[in-house]
């Protein structure tokens, strides 16, 4: 029964439809939903606007924790629902719809979007609509499988829509902490001080009187993309496990390293499953998404500690973890994007950053966002966050895209999300480019002979020595920079003809 899980009984009356709920959202508002990597989205009153938006004009400005599950952007895309979206998605539907121009898609920092809007650089927030496993007592909003930016959605809207999901374990109820920063700028330092560290609430504290409805689905998370680990991905975990073992034995880790952050995607994930069978014990996790490796370590005995802002799973162990995922209570915390990002605790803790690069250059630039430099993949999401503030900023990428038409690595990133400032080390299946302390120029040296795949090797050697012959800190040939990328685009191949 639904009415359990609903604990202030004066909210009973609040009960609807998703179809009445989403009456409450009109043309050109902003809506905060909740939602970070395909988990704990609102999942039925975003349907029934895009029903709406069939017989009347309905366009809203959209912001959400990161992506969507359940096909909710593209349903709303296709619906014509969404004006403007932020601050991350990963919708192939949405993603052409953002690089045809019809949708503003505005690519943020995700531990940002929050800041900006309460000081009122964004926003105001008309709507809140957010997944709840229970309303407390109180009216006080337990979330689900991700906080993502819900708290402070909550927080700043004039009125809030619950999605009370049934299938959310109420076991998820003490694994979240919210806390939300003190007013800049006499702002307190945030008491978070390891991955383990309880700052804030176990849910969102909110008048109750802002809740205007209550719609109670039963549809579950959509389950991760991501690939199981392959040749190439574990090579890269290899080079990665034995170049984290040599920081050990230099004595500039201890055998439990830093708390660890890894992005979105196979890659990451690949990478982290490597952790298993690597000399290292105690690991913890200070990261945005919990993957499937975080599950992996935690069962293999690697990990004492995970925090994320997310639980994000592929499906045959979204089934196996969720419905015992009180089994992991006292050893997962889920916090807001804000403070899982910060770049505060990032740098308090040193975490290890590892996030995947869509290509990087010979002299250590990253793009994680643009291929060929103007079409969005994804968008940044936390990955400047953690490579800006990390103790150790690592990139991996494969060596080659598209069947080898695509080196990863190029003479000039198209787009620069990470400058040469911010990347300690880059990997890829061929090897590992340690970048600390070299000047450009050893840079280049170090990711052609490491990273770059032998089919593009002799290429890039060539690009290099001939800029060199040109001078400067950081030597270029501007007239050829992207001539593999302008190869690609009229032959289909960086390779030459
Ligand atoms: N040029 C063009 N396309 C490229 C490419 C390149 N240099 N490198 C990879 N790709 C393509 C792949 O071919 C693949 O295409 P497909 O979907 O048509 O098969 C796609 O990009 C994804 O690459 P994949 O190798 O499967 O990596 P991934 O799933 O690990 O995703 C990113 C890689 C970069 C797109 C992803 O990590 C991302 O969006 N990152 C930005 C956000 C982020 O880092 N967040 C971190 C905190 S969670």
């Amino acid at each position: 029964m639904y009415r359990d899980r609903i604990r202030l009984k004066s909210l009973w009356g609040k009960v609807v439809t998703p179809e009445e709920a989403a009456l409450l959202i009109r043309d050109g508002m902003t809506i905060g939903m909740s939602g970070f990597t395909r988990a704990g989205d609102a999942k039925a009153v975003p349907l029934a606007l895009a029903e709406r938006a069939a017989t009347e004009r309905l366009k809203v400005t959209l912001m959400t924790g990161a992506s969507l599950g359940n096909d909710v952007d593209r349903i709303l895309t296709e619906a014509g629902v969404l004006a403007r979206r932020l601050p991350f998605q990963a919708d192939p539907v949405l993603r052409k719809a953002i690089n045809r121009g019809e949708v503003m898609f505005v690519d943020q920092h995700l531990s940002e979007t929050v800041e900006l809007l309460r000081s009122r650089q964004m926003g105001p927030v008309d709507v809140a609509v957010i997944e709840a496993c229970a309303i407390t007592e109180t009216g006080g909003i337990v979330p689900t499988t991700s906080i993502g930016n819900s708290a402070t959605f909550a927080i700043l809207a004039e009125k809030i829509i619950v999605e009370l999901n049934l299938t959310q374990p109420l076991d998820l109820e003490g694994m979240h902490d919210v806390y939300i920063p003190t007013r800049r700028p006499f702002r307190e330092p945030i008491p978070v001080v390891t991955a383990e560290s309880r700052a804030g609430l176990p849910c969102i504290p909110i008048d109750p009187s802002k809740i205007a409805a209550i719609v109670v689905t039963r549809k579950q998370d959509s389950s991760a993309t991501i690939l199981p680990p392959d040749g190439e991905t574990r090579d890269i975990a290899g080079h990665l496990i034995e170049f984290l073992d040599r920081e050990v034995r230099q004595g500039r880790l201890g055998r439990s390293l830093n708390p660890l952050q890894a992005g979105i995607g196979t890659i990451a994930n690949a990478v982290l499953h490597g952790m298993i069978d690597s000399p290292f014990h105690d690991l913890t996790m200070y990261s945005e998404v919990l993957q499937d490796s975080t599950f992996d370590l935690f069962d293999a005995g690697k990990l004492t500690f995970a925090s994320g802002s997310s639980i994000t799973l592929s499906a045959g162990k979204y089934a196996e973890v969720l419905p015992k995922i009180g089994s992991y209570k006292g050893r997962l915390l889920l916090r807001p994007q804000e403070i899982s990002n910060h770049p505060e605790v990032i740098r308090r803790l040193g975490v290890i950053g590892i996030n995947t690069a869509l290509e990087c250059d010979i002299y250590g630039n990253v793009n994680s966002t643009h291929v060929n430099g103007t079409q969005m993949m994804n968008g940044i999401g936390g990955s400047g966050d953690f490579a800006r503030n990390a103790h150790l900023a690592i990139f991996v990428t494969k060596s080659l895209a598209k069947d080898g038409r695509i080196s990863s690595v190029v003479p000039m990133v198209t787009h620069t999300d990470h400058n040469e400032h911010d990347v300690d080390v880059l990997v890829t299946e061929t090897g590992l480019a340690d970048l600390r302390g070299l000047a450009p120029r050893e840079r280049a040296e170090t990711i052609i002979r490491n990273c770059v795949h032998p089919s593009y090797r002799e290429l890039a050697l060539d690009y290099h020595h001939r800029a060199l012959q040109r001078g400067g800190h950081t030597p270029h040939l501007l007239e050829e920079a992207f001539s593999w990328h302008q190869r690609y685009q009229q032959t289909g191949s960086m390779q030459p003809v």
